[in-house]
């Protein structure tokens, strides 16, 4: 019945004519195509006829010399010259519905959960969407809990926020994306898993995520494997899903990991296509791109609901000032910065609390949370300050009252900022619990 449905959906689709170029050369990944050039235009779609009329999907990413050239989303296998190329002359939609929580789907939008076929919605949604108009768009407003304890309190995030999460590899960005997706109050979750390995995103639907989390969840996977342009579209599909959701009026949390991925799939295909690179071989275009994306969540126009975005950024070196970083941060309202030696210290999640920021949180928050928050900060700064001295034992007590006081507090704060990855926390209970620390 659903198969039916979606094949008399189609068949409403199919475009009326048909133009078509032919393949004059092929270079790597990229494919020239001439005859058709003036039909097209960047990002459009075609369809290759391979051999064994095996068709091979591709978008236009330039033109050179009077030819158009094209990447495929999947391998060249069987393309020569004088392959017919059939021109898509409509944009690139998704048919979201309702029936999508609880699914895995690729960069295409096709189900890969084996869980059968997927129902096509009504409405189409662009996979390169525009964000709402600025000056429609609602205010950020109302916390959201996110079931993290020591973002609820210390990082409170607001409805239609964007917040990065930036650290080095294994240092546990994507647990806390877990952690968020399976403890969260948001009505839907939609997760991008883009570029990452292939055993980590099965590892992240199955154990992480589990069966409750999966409920609420759509989850858009493209693997470390496949190609450039399918990795970069499944951050276009997963802010078109999160749209489809926030236009039926959701509470939506959007989980991206990892923008670094997609920067890097972005920089691959601009460079095969022969845009000259800037900064640490990252091509002009990725740093136009990256605001275009994340952009896409933040608050909804009249009568929506809104988009929270999570948006993981892997750190290389640990050096917080490469290209990516620098060009998230500017975009984003707050970063969470996970620090290794915390990590190492055994503390989960390893948030370094002192670097972290949530640029909405004091104007979210009342005076009394806002009171205790930077009273349990002063003491993480005044006990960072002097760690050292104080690990050595070249601190003695009683030569100044704050570093007492501070030392006193330190290891039930600590311990307040850890959780276990199954552990769920809520918003209300930190504060009180937080409060009942300051007050001992
Ligand atoms: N809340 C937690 N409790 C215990 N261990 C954790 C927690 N979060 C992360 N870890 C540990 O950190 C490791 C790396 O985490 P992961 O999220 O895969 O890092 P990243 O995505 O940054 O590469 C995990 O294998 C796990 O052992
Ligand atoms: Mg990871």
């Amino acid at each position: 019945m659903v198969l039916l449905r979606n094949l008399l959906n189609d068949i409403d689709r199919v475009p009326d004519n048909q133009i078509y170029g032919r393949v004059t050369a092929v270079q790597g990944m990229l494919v020239e195509i001439g005859g058709v050039q003036n039909n097209l235009s960047v990002g459009d779609r075609c369809q290759i006829v391979a051999r064994a009329n095996r068709l091979v999907t591709c978008e236009v990413v330039g033109f050179r010399e009077g030819r158009a050239l094209l990447m495929p989303f999947s391998p060249l296998d069987g393309v020569g010259l004088g392959c017919r190329v059939e021109v898509a002359n409509a944009e690139p939609v998704l048919y979201p519905d309702p029936s999508w929580l609880g699914r895995v789907i690729n960069a295409m939008g096709e189900p890969i959960d084996g869980k059968g076929p997927l129902p096509g919605g009504e409405k189409p949604y662009p996979i390169h969407n525009r964000p709402p108009p600025a000056h429609s768009r609602q205010r950020v407003a109302g916390k959201i809990d996110l079931g993290i304890r020591a973002i609820n309190t210390f990082l409170t995030c607001c409805r239609g926020q964007r917040m990065g999460i930036f650290a080095g590899s294994g240092v546990g960005k994507s647990s806390v994306l877990s952690m968020m997706a399976k403890h969260t109050k948001a009505q839907v979750s939609v997760i991008g898993l883009v570029g990452e390995r292939g055993r980590e995103a099965r590892e992240f639907i199955e154990d992480d995520l589990g069966e409750d989390g999966l409920k609420r969840s759509v989850v858009v996977v493209a693997t470390s494997d496949e190609s450039p342009l399918m990795r970069r579209q499944a951050a276009y599909v997963t802010m078109a899903v999160a749209e489809y959701y926030r236009d039926a009026g959701n509470d939506v949390l959007c989980l991206m990991d990892s923008v670094t991925r997609f920067a890097m799939a972005q920089r691959e295909i601009s460079l095969s296509a022969g845009e000259p690179p800037a900064s640490k071989g990252y091509t002009p275009s990725v740093f136009a791109e990256l605001p275009k994306l994340l952009e896409r969540a933040g608050p909804g126009g009249p009568g929506q609901g809104n988009i929270t975005g999570l948006f993981t950024v892997l750190v290389e070196g640990d050096d917080t000032n490469e290209p990516i970083s620098d060009a998230v941060r500017a975009i984003l309202d707050g970063h969470i910065v996970l620090d290794r030696a915390i990590a190492e210290r055994g503390r989960y999640p390893a948030i370094n609390i002192l670097r972290s920021v949530s640029r909405t949180m004091p104007g979210c928050n009342s005076d009394e949370e806002n009171a205790i928050v930077s009273k349990a900060r002063r003491y993480l700064a005044v006990y960072e300050d002097m760690a050292e001295l104080i690990r050595l034992g070249a601190y003695r007590r009683g030569t100044d009252a704050a570093v007492d006081e501070a030392i006193k507090y330190y290891p039930a704060i600590e311990a307040f900022l850890s959780q276990g990855k199954k552990e769920a926390a809520d918003l209300a209970g930190g504060y009180q619990q937080l409060a009942e620390i300051l007050a001992q």
